[in-house]
C-alpha cells in the first residue's frame, strides 16, 4: 500500500492541497476596482499553510497582491521559509506571480522551491522558483563592495 505522506504521491498530494486552498483563498480578494481575484496559499518550514487573497485600494498602487498577503502572514507569525506554494486566479490560464511579488518571494525561498501556478478550476502547471525569476537580487549582491 502506498503511504500517502512519504510515497510518490505525496508531492502531488501536497501540491494538490495547496492549490485548492488557494482557489478557496479567492473568494476573500477585496477587487472593486479590478474585480479580478487573486488567492494565494504557501507551505511554510514551520508545517504551516498560510493564504492570502489580493487587498485593492483607491488609491491604486496601494494594492498588495495575494502572494504578497500570504507571505507577510508566514513570516510575521515566525516562518522563517517557503517550502512551496501555489497561486490561482480568475482567468483559464496558469496564474503568473508579478514581478513585485517574484522579488519579495525570492528573500524566503530557495531557488528549486515549487510554484503550482493554478487557473480558475484548479488546473495547474508545476515550475521552479528559479524558472521565473533566474539571477535575483538578494542579500549577497550586497556583499560584492
Ligand atoms: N495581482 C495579484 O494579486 N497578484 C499578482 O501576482 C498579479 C496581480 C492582483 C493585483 C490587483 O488586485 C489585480 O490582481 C489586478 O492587477
Amino acid at each position: 500500500m502506498l503511504n500517502n505522506e512519504t510515497g510518490p504521491g505525496a508531492d502531488m498530494a501536497k501540491a494538490e492541497r495547496l492549490v485548492s486552498l488557494a482557489v478557496e483563498a479567492k473568494e476573500n480578494a477585496y477587487v472593486p476596482y479590478s474585480g479580478f481575484h487573486v488567492g494565494a496559499a504557501l507551505y511554510a518550514d514551520n508545517g504551516k499553510v498560510y493564504t492570502g487573497c489580493n487587498v485593492e485600494n483607491a488609491s491604486f498602487g496601494a494594492t498588495i497582491c495575494a502572494e504578497r498577503t500570504a507571505v507577510v502572514k508566514a513570516i510575521s507569525d515566525g516562518a522563517k521559509k517557503i517550502l512551496a506554494m501555489a497561486i490561482s486566479s480568475d482567468s483559464n490560464s496558469p496564474t503568473m506571480p508579478c514581478g513585485i511579488c517574484r522579488q519579495v518571494i525570492s528573500e524566503f525561498c530557495s531557488p528549486d522551491m515549487p510554484l503550482y501556478l493554478s487557473n480558475s478550476r484548479g488546473e495547474y502547471k508545476a515550475y521552479s522558483f528559479e524558472d521565473l525569476l533566474p539571477h535575483s537580487f538578494k542579500q549577497s549582491d550586497m556583499e560584492d563592495i
